[in-house]
C-alpha cells in the first residue's frame, strides 16, 4: 500500500519543552498570538502561562479562553469573531482536544470564510490557516498532531469531522510537566482514548508500516503507564510514556484512520455530551470482540505488545486475552461497565446506530459494519 503521511512540522515533545514555544512562534513570524484555552480557571491559568513564555520573546497575547468540551459551532464563531478583532497573525492553543479542535475552527474560518459546517469531510478548504502551535495538556486526543476536528452542532445536537491537511499544526508541544495537575478520571478518559487511537490504527485498513510502528509502541507504552498515571499524577515518568504514546498514537490515525469505536462514539458524545475518551473505552472491547475474525492477527500483535498474550498462543486466544486486558485496566482505572450506568437510554440506541452509520471515519474498519450491526455493538457495551 501506497503511504502519505502527515504530521506537524516540528514536534516538540518532554519535560519543559513548552518553554520554547516562544522561539518557535517568532520563527513562525508571530508577533501577535490568538490564545485558545478553555474556559474557567484552568484554562485561564494556561492562557497565562503561555502569554508569559511568550512575552520573553516579545510576542503580545490575546486570550480566548472559551473553548467548551466537545465544541461547538457557537464557541468557534464567537472565537473567529474575537480572532478578528485582536487583529493577531498566530494561533496559539493550549489545552487538550477541545481547546485544539475550536482553534482549528476559528484557523480554517479566518482564511477560508463561510461557515464551519462546509468543512465537514475531506479537505474541504482552499487555503492554508494562520501559523498555528497546538500545545496538549492532556495525554490522548491528539489533537495536536493530527488534521482532524470533530465539532458538536448546537442546533441538532449532532457531531461532525473535519479532516483536512490545512488544520495540521506547524508545531505540537508535549510537555508531562503540563499535565501533573489533570485529575485521575481526566488521565483515564483522555489515556483511553489514546490507547483507541493506536488500537483503531493498528487494525485499520489503511494500515501501513509506518502507522503500525507508531501504534505498536503507542500500546507498549500505555500498557506500562496509564496505570501508574491515574493513581499517581505527580509520576513525572508515567506522565512521559503517554506524551510520547499520546503523539505516536496520534501521528498513526492521523494517516491510517480509525474504526467503529470512534464511528460508535461521537453520536454518543454528541447526544449526551459524554466525555470522548469515556465513550471509547466501553466500546472498544465490544468492537474488537465485532472485528476479531477480521484482525485476528492485528489484535493478537497488541496482546503481545501489552504482555496478555503469547507469540506461541492462538491469535484468537490472544485476542481474548487482550480483550480481556483492555476490560481489566478500565476498571483498574475506574471507568464505569457500561454505557447504562453513564445515563445512555437504551431507547436512543437506534438513532444513535443511524447516526453512527453516517460517519466517515469508521470506513478503514476492518470489518463492515450495518445499522443492525451497530446497534448490536451498542447493546453489548450497554
Ligand atoms: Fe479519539
Amino acid at each position: 500500500m501506497n503511504c502519505r503521511y502527515y504530521i506537524p512540522m516540528l514536534n516538540l515533545i518532554g519535560r519543559g519543552s513548552v518553554k520554547e514555544v516562544g522561539k518557535e512562534a517568532r520563527n513562525l513570524h508571530g508577533n501577535r498570538a490568538f490564545i485558545v484555552a478553555s474556559e474557567g480557571a484552568v484554562g485561564e491559568a494556561q492562557a497565562k502561562e503561555i502569554s508569559d513564555i511568550l512575552a520573553k520573546e516579545g510576542v503580545i497575547s490575546h486570550p480566548f479562553c472559551e473553548a467548551v468540551p466537545n465544541p461547538t459551532v457557537s464557541v468557534v464563531e464567537k472565537g473567529l469573531a474575537s480572532y478578528q478583532e485582536s487583529e493577531s497573525d498566530i494561533i496559539v492553543a493550549v489545552g487538550g482536544g477541545s481547546a485544539i479542535d475550536t482553534a482549528k475552527g476559528i484557523g480554517l474560518l479566518a482564511t477560508n470564510g463561510g461557515n464551519i459546517r462546509d468543512y465537514s469531510g475531506a479537505n474541504k478548504s482552499r487555503h492554508a490557516m494562520p501559523p498555528f502551535i497546538a500545545i496538549s495538556t492532556t495525554a490522548g486526543t491528539g489533537s495536536e498532531v493530527t488534521q482532524f476536528a470533530v465539532i458538536s452542532d448546537d442546533a441538532n445536537h449532532s457531531k461532525f469531522t473535519i479532516v483536512d491537511w490545512h488544520t495540521t499544526p506547524n508545531v505540537s508541544v508535549n510537555d508531562p510537566e503540563m499535565m501533573l495537575s489533570m485529575p485521575p478520571s481526566l488521565t483515564a478518559g483522555t489515556g483511553m482514548d489514546a490507547l483507541t487511537h493506536a488500537v483503531e490504527a493498528y487494525a485499520s485498513k489503511n494500515a501501513t508500516a509506518v502507522t503500525d510502528a507508531k501504534a505498536y509502541k503507542a500500546v507498549e507504552l500505555i500498557a506500562k503507564s496509564l496505570l501508574k498515571a491515574v493513581k499517581d499524577g505527580a509520576d513525572i515518568d508515567a506522565r512521559e510514556n503517554m506524551c510520547y504514546a499520546s503523539f505516536l498514537a496520534g501521528a498513526a490515525f492521523n494517516n491510517a484512520g480509525l474504526g467503529l469505536t470512534h464511528a460508535l462514539s461521537h453520536p454518543l458524545g454528541g447526544m449526551y455530551n459524554l466525555p470522548h475518551g469515556l465513550c471509547n473505552a466501553l466500546l472498544l472491547p465490544h468492537v474488537i470482540k465485532f472485528n476479531m475474525d477480521r484482525a485476528s492477527g492485528r489484535y493478537s500483535d497488541l496482546a503481545v505488545a501489552v504482555g496478555a498474550g503469547k507469540a506461541w498462543h492462538s491469535e484468537r486466544e490472544n485476542c481474548e486475552s487482550f480483550t480481556r486486558f483492555i476490560i481489566n485496566l478500565s476498571r483498574e482505572i475506574e471507568i464505569p461497565g457500561g454505557l447504562s450506568e453513564v445515563g445512555v437510554k437504551s431507547k436512543d440506541l437506534e438513532t444513535l446506530a443511524a447516526e453512527a452509520m453516517e460517519e466517515a471515519i469508521g470506513a478503514t474498519n476492518p470489518r463492515p459494519y450495518s445499522a443492525q450491526q451497530a446497534l448490536d455493538v451498542y447493546k453489548a457495551a450497554f
